[in-house]
């Protein structure tokens, strides 16, 4: 069986899609290329990392050789690598390529690994790109040195459907309703993975509708709970919506929060929106009691009282609705991204100040933050401080 990531992987550049500017900065760097200065691109899964500079490298004809660093163990392994590297000829080939992937994979314990890269950098005499999800990872700070960071992003939802429908398309299935609109925006701007799920709920069939997305069990993301809202939702029966929700890989306390957002679309009719609210209300007064007196049987008496606005089924409403993801989740989960943001700048800050990230935050956030409120737009711009845009503006936030 083939692999639609595979089978749908573009072989140019012109079926590359989104993420210009990255694709631009790529181009600046091979062709103003310097000795001893490599391309560090980022960012999160399956947005075109790697593909990229193959594609880029197929179009300059210019020789590909990669390295996937997560299956190296040991800075021999990358020297070797580098060694015949440099030797074989670019027969054919306007240059070469040099690619490191993954190195985020490199074990924190094989330091020589980080050594060897940056020994590859300085002694290179064709460009040098390293790929890692991660780029604040302390133990690759030694290659930030020696690197333009350049930044992918998540695919915007929009395109990551226009794909799938694509694939559809010449894969002969029909869709029904959002269902595509649904599988990319449960994707979080993956394309690798989208394909791929779309590969799964589409297996043998020649329509998709949005209840074969169920089968996904949706792979750690919002999945399982989109399986039980249904059920906690129009079952009728306590104990049905009470097993679904013990038995989903959500906290008790996120599935409250998945309720609460949606019940406004699931209860219309006024009576049953007031006496679903009534039970929320009680559920929280529980939530609140567990946290406050740490006492876990109040979480018990909370999943009973969520179970039971199975009991308010609006009659006549039947099917699938597309269920909306918590704002207070979307919130927290924000503040968590922040706060994780910040302990990795301290703690690369700290690394040049030889303090801890305690330090940093206390004694140097301060004075950083009003450097950069005062610099002048015209000092600004990238490298100043290693600082990319994100983190400047949650300094600059205080
Ligand atoms: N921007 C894109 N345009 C077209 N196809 C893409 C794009 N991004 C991802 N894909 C599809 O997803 C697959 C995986 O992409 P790729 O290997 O480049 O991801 P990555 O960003 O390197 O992810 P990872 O961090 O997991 O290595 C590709 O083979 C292709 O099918
Ligand atoms: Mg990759």
């Amino acid at each position: 069986m083939d692999l639609w990531v595979d089978k749908y992987k573009p072989e140019e550049l012109s079926g590359f899609i989104g993420q210009p500017k990255a694709l631009h900065e790529i181009t600046d760097f091979l062709r103003e290329w310097k000795p001893r200065e490599a391309l560090f691109i980022h960012g999160p899964a399956g947005v075109g990392k790697t593909l990229a500079v193959e594609l880029l490298a197929r179009e300059k004809k210019h020789l590909l050789l990669q390295l996937n660093a997560s299956d190296t163990r040991n800075a021999k392994d990358i020297e070797d690598f580098f060694g015949n590297a440099s030797k074989s000829k670019a027969l054919f080939h306007g240059g070469k390529i040099i690619l490191i992937d993954e190195i985020d994979g490199i074990s924190p314990q094989d330091r020589g690994a980080v050594t060897s890269i940056v020994k590859i950098i300085k002694e290179s005499r064709f460009p040098v790109f390293l790929i890692a999800n991660d780029p604040w990872r302390s133990k690759l700070i030694p290659l930030r040195n020696y690197c333009k960071l350049v930044r992918f992003n998540r695919i915007h939802s929009a395109s990551v459907e226009k794909q799938l429908k694509l694939i559809c398309k010449q894969e002969g299935i029909e869709t029904e309703g959002d269902v595509l609109k649904n599988l990319a925006r449960w994707s979080q701007g993956d394309l690798r993975s989208a394909i791929s799920d779309l590969q799964i709920v589409a297996y043998g069939k020649k329509s998709l509708k949005n209840p074969d997305l169920q089968i996904l069990g949706y792979r750690e993301r919002e999945s399982n709970i989109f399986n039980i809202l249904p059920t906690v939702f129009h079952s009728k029966s306590m104990t049905a919506a009470k097993k679904a929700i013990q038995n989903v890989d959500k906290d008790p306390d996120e599935v409250f929060w998945w309720i609460e957002a949606n019940l406004p679309n699931e209860l219309r009719t006024p009576e049953n929106m007031q006496k679903g609210y009534d039970i929320l209300s009680k559920a929280d007064m529980f939530r609140n009691w567990v946290s406050r007196q740490q006492n876990w049987r109040f979480k018990g008496f909370m999943i009973d009282m969520l179970s039971s606005v199975s009991l308010f089924r609006d009659e006549g409403k039947h099917g699938f609705s597309p269920y909306q993801y918590p704002r207070k989740l979307a919130m927290m989960g924000r503040s968590k991204q922040k706060r994780a943001m910040m302990n990795s700048l301290c703690e690369r800050l700290g690394s040049f100040t030889h303090s801890s990230k305690r330090t940093v935050k206390r004694d140097y956030l301060p004075y950083l933050r009003v450097i950069l409120k005062k610099r002048k737009k015209k000092d600004a711009g990238e490298g100043n401080f290693f600082l990319e845009p994100d983190e400047e503006k949650l300094i600059k936030a205080g």
